[in-house]
């Protein structure tokens, strides 16, 4: 980590905020001069992106709580209430349903960046174990946010999600109904997520602070994976980073503001538009799109209890992921083998949230398993025996150095892309020219055939000619044969020509 420039106030004023509280040079320190790896691509605005969602959760959730009601008689209709009565009730509804999903997306989009180029490695871990946490505890806010609608789906999913607990040996009932608050999922469950749901968002936005505050300690990883050596590796935070965060941010707003303008409940179950009834259960109960991977790794084993606990096991495992890679190089960028594996990675978990919206029946079950067996073998295995045996490619040894590098594979694809097209273009002129060629030699041919044709047709109508009734037969024109040009032409008028038969003219 490179030095920060120590801030002093110029002005009056300044100087006197500032020795009470060093907030001036905190914002001047930490989110102007912060010095920043100048490499970072496009997948390190999605921290920003975040930040910008969960204030847009903050925000909007605390303006629905003044309009929703936690009783089980009348939650479902005070949301209603809010969609139709409350003025842009609409929007702010839809804004942080369709919030939810969007940070979801984003934060997905985080980790897997993070596991891409390494960034939970050394000096990293608290950073990485702090983002883990965040991640739990939102996974606990969004369940208990689902359930507030008092919809079919949130009893349901309320129901489903909260029996899990049953499964634990000897304390499964007792401890299900104290989550509960009865015998069954109802007014008191309702409540104390409430109540939840209003913690959590304040509890992850302190653990975002520490997050950042990790972050800032030991500076941001970079594509390259290799830390700052000079000034010369890296640019201040304002302008370079936050113009491209807030770019990226626009960017990812006007994608979240399509859904919410147009399809606004696409990425919700329509049953939650049916008010809960604890006597009619759903034909399927399906979770929100984010927990799908997990819902199936639950159901993938027969086992209630081993359901549970692999599904737990499958988050917990990312805290250890920081010792279970020991390769030299971080960044996948350097490390071809891994690189493919990451893929695998990525289209499992796509593939075990597919899996987890269908039904939990026949195959669907066994390529769950297979799904999570790989997941697990992913971290547990590969990652660790990968690290040790794949030869990464050679590390650039500065961060300008890799982007030198950078712009000269960029160069060089450019070039090589260029030469393509040349040569594509060079192949369609002389494929062209063939053509071409070959249409004119076909029409030469085409003309000359024609030609022969209207010659010979030409040819036996002058030899039928004779043949004529109307007309007297060569042999009977004697006079002609007599003509002294056509007698003198050699081989023409011969002697015996006047002896030979008329030809027939036949048809
Ligand atoms: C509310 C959720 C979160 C917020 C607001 C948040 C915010 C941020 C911000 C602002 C950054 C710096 C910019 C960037 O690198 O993108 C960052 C970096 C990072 N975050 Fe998060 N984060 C969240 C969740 C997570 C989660 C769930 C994880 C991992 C499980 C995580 C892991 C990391 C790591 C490893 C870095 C350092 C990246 C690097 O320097 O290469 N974060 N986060």
């Amino acid at each position: 980590m490179l030095e920060i420039e120590k801030y002093h106030p110029k002005s009056r004023l300044g100087r006197w905020v500032q020795s009470r509280l060093p907030v001036i040079s905190l914002v001047k320190e930490q989110f102007i001069d912060f010095p920043t790896p100048k490499n970072l691509n496009y997948w390190w605005t999605f921290g920003m992106i975040l930040t910008v969602m969960l204030v847009v959760q903050l925000l909007t959730g605390i303006v629905l709580a003044m309009h929703y009601t936690p009783h089980e008689k009348m939650a479902f209709d005070s949301i209603e209430h809010i969609m139709r009565d409350v003025n842009f009730g609409w929007l702010i509804r839809y804004m942080h349903a369709n919030g939810a999903s969007f940070f979801f997306l984003a934060v997905y989009v985080h980790i897997f960046r993070g596991l891409y180029y390494g960034s939970y490695r050394a000096p990293r871990e608290v950073l990485w174990i702090l983002g883990v946490l965040i991640y739990l505890v939102m996974m606990t806010t969004g369940f208990t946010g689902y359930v507030l609608p008092w919809g079919q789906m949130s009893f349901w999913a309320a129901t489903v999600i909260t029996s899990m607990f049953s499964a634990v040996p000897e304390f499964g009932e007792p401890i299900v109904q104290w989550l509960w608050g009865g015998f069954s999922v109802g007014n008191p469950t309702l409540q104390r997520f409430y109540s939840l749901h209003y913690l959590l968002p304040f509890i992850i936005a302190a653990i975002v602070l520490l997050h950042v505050w990790a972050l800032h300690y030991v500076g941001s990883n970079n594509p390259a994976g290799i830390e700052p050596k000079t000034k010369q590796d890296t640019v201040p935070f304002t302008p370079h980073v936050t113009m491209k965060d807030l770019y990226a941010a626009v960017v990812f707003l006007v994608l979240f503001s399509w859904f919410l303008f147009f399809q606004p409940n696409y990425l919700g179950h329509p049953d939650n538009y049916i008010p809960a009834d604890p006597l009619v259960t759903p034909q399927h109960i399906v979770p929100e799109w984010y927990y799908l991977p997990f819902y199936a790794m639950l159901r993938a084993v027969p086992d209630k209890l081993g359901g549970v606990l692999v599904m737990f096991a499958s988050i917990i495992v990312l805290f250890f992921v920081p010792w279970l890679d020991p390769c030299k190089a971080k960044s996948t960028r350097y490390r071809p083998i891994y690189r493919f594996f990451f893929w695998v990675l990525v289209a499992d978990c796509i593939f075990l949230g597919w899996l987890g919206s269908k039904p939990a029946e026949g195959a669907y079950v066994a390529l769950a398993q297979y799904g999570t067996a790989y997941y697990f073998i992913h971290f547990i295995i590969l990652l660790p025996i990968l690290g040790l045996i794949e030869r990464p490619k050679n590390l650039p040894p500065t961060i300008s150095a890799a982007v030198l590098e950078d712009i000269a594979d960029r160069e060089k694809k450019d070039e090589a892309r260029k030469k393509k097209k040349e040569a594509q273009a060079a192949k369609k002129k002389a494929d062209a020219a063939k053509k071409k060629a070959a249409e004119e030699e076909a029409a030469r041919k085409k003309a000359a055939d024609e030609a022969a044709k209207k010659e010979a047709a030409a040819k036996p109508a002058e030899a039928a000619k004779p043949a004529d009734p109307a007309k007297p037969t060569d042999a009977a024109k004697p006079a002609e044969a007599e003509k002294p040009t056509d007698a003198a032409k050699p081989g023409d008028a011969k002697p015996g020509d006047a002896e030979k038969p008329t030809p027939k003219k036949e048809g």
